[in-house]
């Protein structure tokens, strides 16, 4: 065990995430009914959840999945403010139901920036999903459509959400006890 990991604690332990990403593909199922689904990952952090998270969607309702990557944070706690494309998607947005799914909304800023440039493509809809929501912290307005948690100001680490890109893989969500 390395110095860092003797410091973790649990905030929420894996039985309460996997039992609530079940109630969110329940939900989301029912909403989507008779439509199809284009979920788009924003990497790295929402990976873990996109795909534990489509697992639970209805058997009839067709997914398919896209990946994105925008950096608004070195290896750092504090967002720096700078919100940029490392990668877009594959595919064109027209015509899709498409559901953007993140790990964590914080201050709002990357969110903001993403979801004004998904809309621009044209979307047949365009919903949001996050495992996590720091309310607390929010500078820009993100209208969540639905959320796994609200949580407390801390940083936190798991489900796919890291520490100096460290402890994604953890499958309860972390606190850093310092
Ligand atoms: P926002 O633009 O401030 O909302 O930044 C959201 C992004 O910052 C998330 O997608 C995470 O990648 C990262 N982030 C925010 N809070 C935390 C945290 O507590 N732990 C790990 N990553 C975080
Ligand atoms: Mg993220």
């Amino acid at each position: 065990m390395s110095e860092i990991s003797k410091k973790f604690g649990v905030m929420i332990p894996q039985e309460k995430v996997e039992e609530r990403i079940r109630e969110l593909g329940e939900e989301i199922s029912r909403d989507y009914a008779g439509k199809s689904i284009h979920m788009i990952c924003v990497l790295k952090g929402g990976v873990y959840f996109m795909t534990l998270l489509s697992r639970q969607i209805s058997e009839d309702i067709p997914v398919s999945l896209d990946f994105m990557s925008v950096s608004s944070y070195g290896n750092d706690f504090k967002s720096t403010g700078v919100v940029k494309i490392i990668k877009d998607l594959d595919e064109p947005l027209a015509g899709k139901d498409v559901i953007v799914v993140e790990d964590i909304i914080d201050s709002g800023r990357t969110l903001y920036y993403l979801l004004g440039i998904l809309q621009s493509r044209n979307p047949a809809s365009l919903k949001l999903c996050t495992l996590l929501d720091k309310p607390d912290r929010r500078e820009r307005d993100v209208k969540v459509d639905y959320t796994g948690f609200v949580i407390e100001d801390r940083f936190v680490l798991g489900c796919g959400m890291d520490y100096q890109q460290n402890y994604r893989n953890l499958p309860y969500i972390a606190v850093v006890e310092e």
